[in-house]
């Protein structure tokens, strides 16, 4: 069964309330749910998980490698500071993907720099909470593709 771990950064426990004119208006228990229907729908299984701590995120990650088919990752705010998160990341071989509700692109220039970019397969951006969706269909296509 393919196992899929979705990891989500500081902050993201507020979505809903958070600067909505940015982020919008759906909870990440929105967001959880959506995506358990969807991975369940696809046959696979879920792992869904938030954490505020840069450490959690290095673990999170490090536990997805031994567990999981394909890592989605918003790393929120840790994208544009972290070399801890870039290191584990690299450190995994499984198939990765960055997500982003904002096109972080648009926004201020300390947004522009992501750590996660350069260590993951592929970039969502810009899609509000659609983009975890999108990128779901992306990871099963993707191992379906490997296995065909
Ligand atoms: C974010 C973009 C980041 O720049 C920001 O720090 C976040 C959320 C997004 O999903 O658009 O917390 O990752």
């Amino acid at each position: 069964m393919t196992a899929i771990h979705i990891l989500n950064g500081p902050n993201l426990n507020l979505l809903g309330t958070r600067e909505p004119e940015i982020y919008g208006t759906t909870t990440l228990k929105d967001i959880e749910a959506a995506c358990q229907t969807q991975v369940s729908a696809a046959g696979g299984t879920l792992v869904f998980g938030q954490t505020n701590a840069e450490g959690e995120l290095v673990s999170f990650i490090q536990r997805a490698g031994k567990e999981a088919d394909a890592l989605i990752l918003n790393a929120a705010a840790y994208t544009h500071t972290s070399v801890a998160v870039h290191d584990a990341l690299k450190a995994v071989s499984i198939y990765k993907l960055e997500v982003h509700l904002s096109n972080p692109h648009t926004r201020e220039a300390f947004r522009h720099r992501s750590y996660v970019s350069p260590a993951v397969d592929g970039v969502i951006a810009g899609f509000g909470a659609m983009g975890y969706r999108l990128a779901i269909e992306a990871a099963f296509e993707h191992l379906k593709s490997k296995t065909a």
